[in-house]
């Protein structure tokens, strides 16, 4: 069924804000497309009602730029960074060139009739890394990311982390750097973390030694957002010179299988990155449910970064934490022993592990 186009300019219409700060290119685009009727009529060819943003048609451009040398001799590449472009976004020709690169490449509605915008954000490995560190110490443990997408953040331990004046951890050579900037008072413990073990669950994986999916992923990833570019090739290579394994499934399946899986000498830690926002309500109490069930037979570690109430916190704790909202997540690191829960870390942070500021 047909959006009307009135709604679909609305929504098109709040990315132009969403997106300024962030992506003035996106920001540029979106506010042309929602001036286009034609163009905005092409959202109609997604088949879910609620996928049907600015983001999926900018993915398919960005997407076809990254993979076919057609796209990217067109005018509109000029604009695209992750290509070579660094026109203005204000140059006037903006708009003709979109609409003529999106009336020229008929495999954008094939785009968008299969594909879905998917993001895995390695970013967040820098605060993963720093909730892993205060649950486990120096015990090895078996990691297991819920919800891991391509699975970067099983990589976490790879990567070399900058936390500035508070020092750098992860190996000194490595190709992939992230930068965590410590906030406030409280400095968390930056020890080694060991990684014996690792395994990703996730009910639609992406498979990152796959050239095709790998682009899709990045095309996902706004144009001009150079850094997150970087770091996401760094975290692609990192997948690619050590594949990880993944059990496909909903979470609710794969977890038990998973736990019992993990050798038994390692602590299993439970990670799991902007996943519980996709549960409802008794969902989230029903993980919450399954982790102390879990933890009857096995002591677990969990550290979860999610947003807003996603994870169910005790007055005490949310207090500590204070009030979240939308500009950040929630990481909150817990031990499961015995069906009785301890948190050992609380932080708010930055969506992308941009920041954290400990509690
Ligand atoms: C927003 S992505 C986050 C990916 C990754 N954790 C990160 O931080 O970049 C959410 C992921 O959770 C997965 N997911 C959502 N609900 C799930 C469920 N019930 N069982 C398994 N995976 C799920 C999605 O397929 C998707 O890959």
């Amino acid at each position: 069924m047909p959006t009307d186009l009135e709604r679909l300019r609305r929504r098109v219409l709040a990315y132009v804000d969403a997106a300024a700060g962030r992506s003035p290119l996106t920001s540029a685009m979106a506010r042309l497309l929602a001036a286009d009727d034609e163009l905005l009529g092409l959202l109609n060819h997604v088949p879910d009602e609620r996928q049907r943003i600015p983001n999926v048609i900018l993915a398919a451009v960005h997407f076809l730029m990254l993979r076919s040398p057609d796209a990217s001799g067109h005018e509109l590449a000029g604009w695209f960074p992750t290509v070579g472009g660094s026109r203005l976004v204000d140059d006037p020709d903006l708009g003709r060139a979109l609409g003529s690169f999106l009336r020229s490449h008929e495999e954008i509605l094939g785009l968008l009739r299969t594909r879905t915008t998917q993001t895995n954000e390695i970013g967040r490995a820098a605060v993963l890394r720093l909730g892993i560190r205060a649950v486990a110490r120096d015990r090895p443990v078996a990691l297991i990311d819920v919800g891991t997408s391509g699975g970067v953040n099983l990589h976490l331990d790879r990567a070399r982390i900058d936390h500035g004046i508070h020092g750098t951890v992860g190996p000194a050579d490595s190709p992939l750097r992230l930068e965590c900037e410590l906030r406030g008072d409280i400095v968390p413990d930056l020890g080694s973390v060991t990684i014996g073990w690792r395994l990703g669950l996730d009910r639609d994986p992406v498979d990152l030694t796959d050239d095709v999916a790998a682009d899709w992923t990045r095309a996902c990833i706004w144009p001009d957002q150079h850094a997150r570019h970087e770091r996401f090739v760094a975290a692609r290579d990192a997948v690619r010179a050590a594949p990880h394994t993944v059990l496909k499934g909903d979470l609710f399946d794969t977890v038990p299988a998973a736990v019992a899986a993990a050798p038994e000498d390692l602590l299993v830690v439970l990670t799991h990155s902007l996943v519980l926002y996709y549960l409802d309500a008794a969902q989230r109490l029903e993980f919450e449910d399954l982790l102390t069930e879990l933890s009857r037979r096995r002591e677990i570690g969990r550290v979860g970064l999610e947003t807003d109430r996603v994870i169910p916190l005790t007055a005490d704790e949310e207090a500590l934490l204070g009030i979240v909202g939308d500009e950040a997540s929630a990481l909150v690191a817990s031990r499961h022993v015995g069906a009785a829960r301890t948190v050992v870390g609380l932080g708010r942070s930055d969506h992308h592990g941009a920041w954290i500021s400990w509690r």
